[in-house]
């Protein structure tokens, strides 16, 4: 029986990241549709799930993604409030890469620190993946501090960072938008800022004694940290390691294809940011 993947997408064109990467990791057929929001994700679950018998439908799967990861967030919850009985299809949420990039950013940085003498700064904190890499760590017992340029629209992000951590987060993230006073005491640093967005160099981060690992996740020049290249990978820059955004890219690319992979096992995974984090910490 054909693979099929549905791609749930919030933006008006669906990720042609995320499709070619879904026909990469062997769907037969991937049905794309864009502007999806919870209310119209329903019908188009029941119809993906109606038309295969119970022990077929692990041949069926879902993606959910796009750039705004609190819809994809809501949209995720509606196609598993959508199923009933056998009726269910296996599912995962990576909005904008964020679980997945995430995922294989912190299981980098728990090779070099353990995760919970971790003190980490998150640039660029509040978009899809620096929320989750802030998420992951914090889970895990690391100190994070998130930074933005806008504290309210962090407080925001923080506070659901809580309210969907389940085990929580012990307290709410601490959040700046004037890092540099915090940098002396912090050993991780995290670039997740936009496409195109430089914070600092790595001569920036060079007088700081306890800074260990430097990890700059956006490949579009001007890049995130300026004196990394984005294919490093562990290269030592004076006391620092630094990774880049291909450096880190290539980990991700295998959580990613892997995950699509494992959805069509059976038809009742569910891989959230938890759940792919974990699959991604046993993948090697
Ligand atoms: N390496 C990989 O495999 C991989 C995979 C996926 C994504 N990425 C990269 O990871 C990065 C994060 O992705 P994302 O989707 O989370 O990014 P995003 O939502 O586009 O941006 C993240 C944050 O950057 C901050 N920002 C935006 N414009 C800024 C400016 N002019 N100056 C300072 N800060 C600014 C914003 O925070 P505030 O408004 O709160 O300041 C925003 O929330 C991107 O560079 C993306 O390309 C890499």
């Amino acid at each position: 029986m054909k693979k099929i993947l549905f791609q749930f997408d919030t933006d008006a064109h669906a990720s042609s990241f995320d499709a070619v990467t879904a026909i990469d990791s062997g769907v037969d057929h991937l049905l794309q549709h864009a502007h999806c929001n919870c209310t119209n994700v329903t019908p188009l679950v029941q119809g993906g799930v109606f038309t295969r018998g119970p022990k077929d439908l692990k041949n069926t799967a879902i993606f959910v993604g796009g750039s705004d990861v609190e819809a994809a967030e809501t949209i995720f919850q509606k196609v598993q409030e959508s199923f009933f009985g056998p009726l269910r299809v296996s599912v995962m949420l990576d909005a904008n890469g964020c679980n997945t990039t995430a995922s294989a950013a912190v299981t980098y940085i728990r090779q070099h620190v353990e995760l919970s003498q971790v003190r980490a700064l998150v640039l660029g904190g509040t978009g899809p993946v620096g929320r989750r890499v802030a998420e992951l760590l914090a889970w895990q017992g690391a100190e994070v501090t998130v930074v933005s340029r806008n504290l309210n629209k962090a407080r925001k992000v923080c506070s659901q960072i809580q309210e969907i951590s389940v085990p929580p987060v012990p307290a709410e993230l601490p959040v700046t938008n004037d890092y540099s006073a915090l940098m002396a005491e912090k050993n991780v640093v995290v670039a997740t800022g936009a496409a195109g967005i430089e914070f600092l160099s790595v001569d920036d981060l060079a007088g700081y004694p306890e800074l260990k690992l430097a990890i700059d996740l956006n490949a579009v020049p001007p890049l995130g940290i300026n004196g990394i290249a984005s294919t490093d990978k562990a290269r030592t820059v004076g006391n620092l390691l630094c990774y880049g955004a291909v450096g880190i890219g290539g980990r991700k690319m295998k959580i990613h294809r892997a995950l699509i992979q494992q959805l069509f096992v059976d038809n009742a995974q569910i891989f959230d940011t938890r759940q792919i984090y974990e699959f991604a910490a046993n993948l090697d």
